[in-house]
């Protein structure tokens, strides 16, 4: 039985064959601390490509050491770890899933004594008393843009798909596009321009290293809950080469005025909202548990893609059962300790 979740689409001319993305998930304590996975991700993510799921998002992997979110996370800061991308590429590819990475520096919140930050932070930001914060300098920023750079590049060689620039939930992109933590007063910081300066010259960077044909996704986190500015940044960064926005959270939402009738949460309200502006594909996310809201979003013309999270670590085959008309095996949100997963390790 075909559904509007079957409908095949293009991201950056590249056939996606169908309307379900997986995105990005870490799971904690399945990678080593040099970056180096401790459990086969070819098979994690192997079995939600056999499920049939259109486009995977690999879990975030650190552009460097330094800026990891965590000690126990995949790393793509050295070429040594291409290899363990390349296999998931290969089978991903060979059930027909298109498959891309999310890369990350998490800036404030990365792991360690001294972390970098956009600018001076405010106490109530601070994680403990004995992280010091490090103001970035304009080498410590073209550092960062080498480390993505360089990580895209390692993506490419990995055969993957493309990359998703990961500027959302309060990592270091994140925090230069957000006025309440980037208090620079040079280029990277003040108005809005100034404050997106950084992504947008990453994507370009990107784009002009890995090619035309090569995708570039960005997790984009909405700030500003009258989405004014963020309409301004989603139409810059598509200008600047981006293929695809998968929208979620920023910095300092609140009070988002959704429509009473919306049977979502203001996190997918936000994907939405944000589709309006650009013409590229985007895709929204949180709290899809069954087919029929994946089916909802998309019969309305609500969003191009719907992001499937937990629910697709609850059952691999979620898309496959989607598209038959079946029913899946329930996810119950247990988040932050995610039970399901493949072989009995959680993440
Ligand atoms: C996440 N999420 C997440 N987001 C991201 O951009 N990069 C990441 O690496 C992770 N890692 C991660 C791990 C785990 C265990 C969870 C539960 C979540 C957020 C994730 O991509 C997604 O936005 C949320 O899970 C909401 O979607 P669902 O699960 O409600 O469909």
């Amino acid at each position: 039985m075909a559904t509007v979740i079957s409908k095949p689409i293009l991201i950056n001319g590249k056939e996606i064959k169908n309307r379900i993305l997986m995105p990005p998930l870490v799971c904690f304590n399945w990678a080593d601390d040099d970056g180096f996975q401790t459990v086969d991700r070819q098979r994690h993510y192997g079995l939600r490509a056999e499920g049939g799921t259109g486009l995977i998002i690999i879990e975030a992997a650190a552009v460097s050491k330094e800026g990891r979110l965590a000690t126990s996370q995949l790393g793509i800061w050295k070429d040594e770890h291409i290899p363990q991308f390349a296999k998931i590429a290969q089978k991903c590819h060979q059930e027909g899933t298109k498959v891309i990475l999310q890369i990350v520096h998490a800036g404030m919140k990365s792991v360690g004594d001294k972390v970098l930050v956009p600018s001076p932070i405010e106490e109530n930001n601070t994680k403990d008393n004995s992280t010091q914060y490090i103001p970035m300098t304009l080498e410590d920023i073209e550092k960062v843009k080498e480390d993505f750079i360089n990580g895209a590049i390692r993506a490419k060689k990995a055969g993957l798909d493309g990359v998703e620039i990961h500027g959302a939930h309060s990592y270091l992109l994140n925090q230069f596009t957000s006025p309440l933590i980037n208090k620079r007063d040079d280029l990277y910081g003040g108005s809005m321009e100034n404050r997106f300066r950084l992504p947008l010259e990453i994507v370009s960077a990107i784009r002009i290293a890995c090619g035309q044909d090569f995708i570039i996704g960005y997790r984009f986190g909405v700030n500003d809950p009258t989405f004014v500015e963020d309409k301004y940044l989603a139409q810059e960064l598509e200008k600047a080469g981006v293929d695809i926005l998968n929208v979620s959270n920023g910095i300092g939402i609140k009070n988002l005025d959704v429509p009473k009738d919306f049977p979502f949460s203001f996190i997918t309200y936000m994907g939405v909202e944000i589709r309006k502006a650009v013409n590229i594909p985007v895709a929204c996310v949180f709290g899809i548990r069954v087919p029929k809201e994946a089916e909802y979003l998309l019969e309305n013309d609500l969003i191009d893609m719907v992001a499937v999270g937990r629910a697709l670590l609850a059952d691999p085959n979620w898309t496959n059962k989607a598209i038959k008309g079946e029913d899946v095996n329930l996810c119950y949100h247990c988040k932050p300790r995610c039970k399901y997963s493949v072989d009995g390790h959680t993440c």
